[in-house]
């Protein structure tokens, strides 16, 4: 469910009729829903009810501060992969305890941020980074508390590029070696091992492989206790999906996800922790464009954009669909026909969609893409000089601009000419 619906005629952000942000702001923007971010987070609230739980917002799927904020203020955690993502999570106003690190390549500087700064338990992805945490913390005279990503070798069943729990990724260690390893970081000094860690991909659509990998981390908890280690936490990761074709999609809602949680490790007296990204902001966020030309193509007729993959990259990386729909509703029984949805950028890769049947439209029209508030702004780039586009965040009948369009003078003054030249 979100908040971006017609009302009298036209698209709305919550109160908000989109052609009164473009009037202001200018075309392309993304566009956030504070109550689409805030009913999402509560989904996974309700969903962990009666275990002992934290949610940490995967913020690489959408890290601008005000979203971040919002989140936080509601009692979200963070799950960041980078000193930035820290660095963002803090200033935000989210206290360290509620952050987690997760990433293969965590370096000794982000690590020492993080131990200063305070931090949940770090996600230790491999035996070097352990070792490196464990000279890090104890050069630092503090412990870290760590969790052990493990790989259950299990298929998500998703995009190649984002299934990450399958042998071979780089991420996590195999579980088979999991008994060993955590041997090894009992008895390395600075590390206090606090739970277990997994996270086998993203854009799940089927709640079977979660079931799975969770039956092997069940089973592993009481293995590790038995050998003598303090398995008080698990990490259960992200990648619930969404719907991103309205039309004939239904992925799992949290509470049969919550539900799942519950059956398989209700019962070990451990703290849940779980990482959700997309399903939180994904749906709370569209990308407004506006329509340059409509170009006659020898076979489908192309809808060219001023949003480019630069802009939403999704579509050109992963194939990825999303619906895109006008801004003004059409009248009922309009005849639709097909278009090539392109952006301006100079390589055939900037295609949206192909033959994706459209209303009439014509130059200046507005349409929005949905579900682009998850992997959207944050993948974008400056590819062609196009600045980063703006965001905004509607709260009912107020918007407010979370994040400016650079000019042209701030863009290029980033760059410096060395003396020599
Ligand atoms: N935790 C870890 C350790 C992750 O690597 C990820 C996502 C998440 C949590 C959050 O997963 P989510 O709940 O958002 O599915 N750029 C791609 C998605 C990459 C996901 C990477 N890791 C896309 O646009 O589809």
């Amino acid at each position: 469910m979100d908040h971006f619906i017609y009302q009298n005629g036209e698209l709305h952000a919550e109160g908000v009729p989109l052609r009164e942000i473009a009037a202001q702001v200018g075309t392309p923007f993304y566009c956030y829903s504070q109550a689409t971010l805030t009913r999402h987070y509560q989904l996974f609230e309700e969903a962990l009810d009666g275990l002992d739980n934290t949610i940490c917002f995967a913020m690489k799927s959408n890290s601008n501060q005000a979203v971040l904020k919002l989140l936080g203020d509601l009692g979200a955690g963070m799950d960041v992969v980078s000193g930035g993502e820290y660095a963002r999570a803090k200033a935000a106003g989210v206290p360290g305890e509620r952050i987690v690190f997760s990433g293969v390549g965590k370096t000794r500087e982000e690590m020492a941020m993080a131990l200063t700064g305070g931090i949940r338990q770090f996600n230790v992805e491999s035996v070097p980074e352990l070792e490196v945490l464990s000279q890090v913390a104890a050069s630092l005279g503090v412990t870290a508390p760590i969790t052990l990503r493990v790989n259950p070798d299990v298929d998500a069943k998703t995009h190649e590029k984002i299934s990450t729990g399958k042998k071979g990724d780089k991420f996590g260690v195999p579980i088979d070696w999991a008994s060993e390893i955590y041997g090894r970081a009992a008895k390395l000094p600075g590390i206090e091992v606090v739970g277990i860690d997994v996270h086998i991909g993203s854009q799940l659509t089927d709640l079977e492989p979660f079931e799975t990998a969770y039956r092997k981390v069940a089973k592993l908890t009481k293995q590790l206790r038995s050998e003598g280690h303090t398995i008080k936490r698990l990490d259960l990761g992200g990648g619930l999906g969404i719907p991103y074709a309205r039309s004939n999609e239904a992925p799992p809602l949290p509470l049969d996800y919550g539900a799942m949680v519950k059956r398989v490790v209700g019962d070990l007296d451990v703290e849940v922790e779980i990482e959700p990204g997309r399903l939180i902001s994904g749906n709370a966020g569209i990308l407004v464009a506006g329509v340059i030309y409509v170009k006659q193509g020898d076979g489908t007729d192309f809808l060219i954009l001023d949003a480019a993959m630069n802009d939403l990259i999704r579509p050109a990386m992963y194939g990825a669909h999303h619906d895109i729909v006008p801004v003004v509703e059409p009248a009922p029984g309009v005849e639709q026909s097909p278009y090539d949805i392109v952006g301006p950028i100079c390589e055939s890769g900037d295609t949206f969609a192909k033959t994706r049947s459209m209303p009439p439209l014509g130059p200046g029209d507005l349409v929005a893409f949905r579900s682009a508030g998850a992997y959207g702004a944050v993948m974008s780039s400056e590819y062609n000089s196009r600045p980063l586009i703006p965001e905004v965040l509607v709260h009912e009948d107020q918007f407010a601009v979370i994040r400016p369009r650079p000019t042209y003078e701030e863009m290029i003054n980033r760059d410096s000419i060395p003396q020599w030249l």
